[in-house]
């Protein structure tokens, strides 16, 4: 962990003060370390530079590898499966088959094959106008970010999409963040070995309950990570409470008058975070100023399921097809 975070970082149960038992450090990261709070006694610690801000009681179910596991045994029980989608020509499969073989070939240690069937697949589940909006948005968002010379912490940073363009694009320094701690492993993994090492920091937290101390963040990214948190109802305050700058979130909106599709983001309770109006409402209410930037219409339909495996799919939303809004929320904090 970079060392200059340590007096940024507080306990994200109570905001008390931490206790750091440093057990393995260079000159600028700390290596291992075991974190107490020393008001409400909960334990964190750092292993393998990755931080552990995970709160035992309030743990959530890690679905990255929930999936994982649910593949290994699938597998486990039926070999021959797994032999065929190996073998496979690209017209036997679709892309939620060519994902899982990526991964099955990032598990054996091919990781150049991996990546670029992972490419082919990406460009095959989502619509073509879908992938160039968000380019764009991502290109955007670099040209703001080039201005910044501080660091950025990326909220819900999963497989680390939008961390790889900040990385590839400006010379920040990034922190990494995610519920689930084996996408953290992996994407840990996969950024050190591209030779990116000096310039990441991990932290496992709950974006609901961050351990940051307050106003203590300059840039907070996001690409479409408030949009996949369960019940992400105190998420802007939460965001607002630690930052001192701005806050850039990559977000695509749902139309208002898309019923289908509003149907299914309501029966998952996260609604508000689709509907433009009520996104920005809740940031405004939250004493956010807010800017809507690069807004770009896009149609988006849903991402197929396997041709191979029984019930498995890319990604649950959207239901059906539907024109999206693309824009960055750009959030700052009136002075
Ligand atoms: C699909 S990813 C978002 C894409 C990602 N930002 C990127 O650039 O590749 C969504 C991530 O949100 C994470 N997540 C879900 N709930 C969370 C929470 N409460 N706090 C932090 N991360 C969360 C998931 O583990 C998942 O990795």
């Amino acid at each position: 962990m970079f060392k200059f975070l340590q007096d940024k970082l507080v306990c994200p149960l109570c905001h008390g003060e931490l206790k750091w038992a440093v057990l393995e450090e260079s000159p600028t990261r700390i290596i291992k370390a075991d974190i107490s709070c020393i008001s409400c006694g909960e334990e964190y610690s750092v292993r393998d530079q990755v931080v552990n801000f995970l709160i035992n009681s309030k743990a959530e179910p890690d679905l990255w590898q929930t999936g994982e596991d649910n593949l290994e045994r699938f597998f486990k029980l039926n070999p021959e499966i797994r032999a065929r989608l190996m073998v496979a020509p690209f017209e036997e499969m679709s892309a939620a088959d060519m994902y899982v073989k990526a991964m099955l070939l990032e598990k054996e240690g091919n990781e150049k094959e991996a990546e670029k069937l992972m490419n082919i697949a990406t460009i095959n589940a989502y619509t073509k106008e879908m992938l160039d909006a968000t380019d764009k948005e991502f290109k955007y968002l670099i040209n703001l970010l080039r201005k910044q010379s501080q660091f950025v912490v990326d909220i819900a940073s999963g497989p680390g999409v939008l961390v790889k363009q900040i990385l590839q694009n400006t010379d920040l320094k990034v922190v990494i963040t995610d519920l689930s701690m084996s996408i953290i492993k992996r994407t840990y993994n996969s950024l050190i070995k591209e030779g990116y090492g000096e310039r990441i920091t991990f932290i496992a937290f709950d974006a609901r309950t961050t351990p940051f101390r307050n106003n203590s963040v300059p840039i907070i990214t996001s690409f479409v990570g408030l949009q996949n948190i369960d019940n992400p109802d105190n998420i802007i305050s939460e965001l607002k409470r630690i930052s001192s700058g701005e806050f850039y979130s990559v977000c695509s909106f749902c139309s208002e008058d898309d019923d289908i599709n509003r149907a299914d983001l309501r029966k998952s309770g996260i609604e508000s975070m689709y509907l433009k109006k009520k996104h920005v409402d809740e940031f405004v209410n939250n004493g956010w100023k807010v800017e809507l930037l690069n807004p770009i219409l896009a149609k988006s339909s849903p991402t197929p399921m396997s041709k191979i495996l029984p019930n498995v799919g890319v990604d649950g939303f959207p239901v059906a097809d539907g024109i999206f809004e693309h824009c960055i929320v750009k959030a700052s904090v009136l002075l």
